[in-house]
């Protein structure tokens, strides 16, 4: 196995880079591939940085550059489901773009001659990931996470959900967006701007793919201001337990 872990931001990886070892680094395309072993896995960490195309460019050459053989996407979204809460995680069953509109030529939301909207991840790296968030939220959540963040942020006992997950280049931040998502898809848990690119990236290339998401927000008019708090003070540490209990088997 050889493992990319894509995150959009530094503060959704961040520790990760850090806990590698013999580390070698290379630049591709504007961004820092950094190789090495993780809890010995052999694996490359990079960050993408916002949007589908970043998040596609950041797989593909993962793919073809370095030989991936598995991808996890970790990082945060905002909740468009009541039950998901800030601090849930929510762990990508199917992915679709929820900005992809070709109609009349071809049905809203399919991406034109793939023949789909929705990309399934790897059931096997998606349930091992639901596990290890489990295990994250029950065991490792009040060591890692200080008790002045745990009551600000409210993280008493937050839930693991798996479901379908949507990817677009726009910040959900009004309820008349995230009320218009929910229409659109009524399963749908939450709203992020990268997953459902990787996850047509690894369909094309036949590459098993995971997505694994922190809530930081209810993608309404708080969205700004809660992910902004969210991601400068806990972000990473969901990010590093998760991967590190996923990269430790
Ligand atoms: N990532 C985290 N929160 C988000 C939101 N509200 N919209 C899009 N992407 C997000």
């Amino acid at each position: 196995m050889r493992l990319g872990v894509i995150s959009a931001l530094h503060q959704e990886q961040a520790g990760l880079i850090e806990a590698m070892q013999d580390k070698t680094t290379l630049m591709r395309g504007m961004r820092e591939y950094t190789s090495g072993r993780l809890w010995d896995i052999d694996a490359i960490c990079v960050l993408s940085r916002v949007g589908k195309v970043a998040a596609a460019a950041t797989a593909a050459t993962l793919i073809e550059r370095f030989g991936v053989t598995h991808i996890v996407f970790t990082g945060v979204a905002g909740a468009t489901d009541s039950l998901v809460r800030v601090g849930d995680i929510v762990v990508a069953d199917a992915l679709v773009q929820h900005d992809m509109n070709a109609a009349p030529l071809f049905p809203r939301f399919e991406v034109p001659l793939l023949g789909q909207s929705k990309f399934a991840s790897d059931l096997g790296l998606t349930d091992r990931l639901v596990d290890v968030a489990q295990a994250f939220v029950r065991h490792d959540l009040k060591t890692m996470i200080d008790d002045a963040d745990r009551a600000q942020f409210q993280l008493a006992q937050p839930r693991v959900h798996r479901g379908l997950m949507a990817s677009g280049d726009e910040f959900i931040h009004s309820h008349h967006r995230r009320n218009a998502l929910q229409t659109e898809f009524p399963d749908l848990l939450a709203v992020e701007m990268e997953g459902a690119a990787v996850a047509q990236v690894c369909f094309e290339f036949g590459v098993p793919f995971a997505v694994v998401r922190t809530i930081s927000d209810g993608a309404n008019e708080g969205a700004p201001q809660d992910f902004m708090q969210f991601i400068e003070r806990v972000a990473a540490r969901y990010a590093y337990g998760v991967v590190r209990r996923l990269c430790m088997g």
